[in-house]
């Protein structure tokens, strides 16, 4: 599927510019596993645009809890970031549930986002492929070592 032209012209089409898969040989397409208790933090992905293909859904919980287009306010502003951590501002978050069969297509370098806790004998199982406007890109050794535990 990731190395399907079809899925890159329609990413291309719905972005409004050129996309490329990404070339580092570890993080192009990634699955995620999340059993009961398992959580996905907070973050901004280094990749500009993600595919998720949400697999299996667990009896609760594994949202995607999202703030639209937040990157330049939080990193201008620590305390709009500490607000929306400390769930201070669930006016500007959105959450998309986990339902299987339903592609996600969004800007997660731009839009803090998380996925909540994962409750029930039943894992999140998702796959994250991922775009960017450049050709070549590729995490540095540092995150890889962070996220996959090796380097190469
Ligand atoms: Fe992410």
């Amino acid at each position: 599927m990731y190395a399907w032209d079809p899925l890159l012209h329609f990413v291309s089409a719905v972005v409004g510019q050129p996309v490329y898969r990404s070339a580092d040989p570890l993080r192009a397409m990634t699955v995620h596993v999340h059993y009961g208790g398992d959580e996905q933090d907070r973050h901004f992905d280094v990749s500009e645009y993600t595919i998720v293909l949400h697999l299996l859904a667990p009896e609760e919980g594994g949202v995607l809890e999202y703030v639209p287009r937040s990157r330049s306010s939080v990193e201008q502003d620590e305390e709009a970031l500490r607000g929306i951590v400390e769930g201070k501002h669930q006016q500007l978050t959105r959450a998309l549930p986990t339902v299987p069969g339903t592609l996600v297509l969004h800007s997660g370098h731009s839009s803090l986002h998380r996925v909540t806790p994962v409750h029930g004998t039943t894992p999140r199982i998702s796959a994250t492929l991922s775009y960017n406007s450049a050709p070549d890109g590729r995490l540095n050794e540092y995150t890889r070592q962070l996220y996959f535990g090796r380097k190469r």
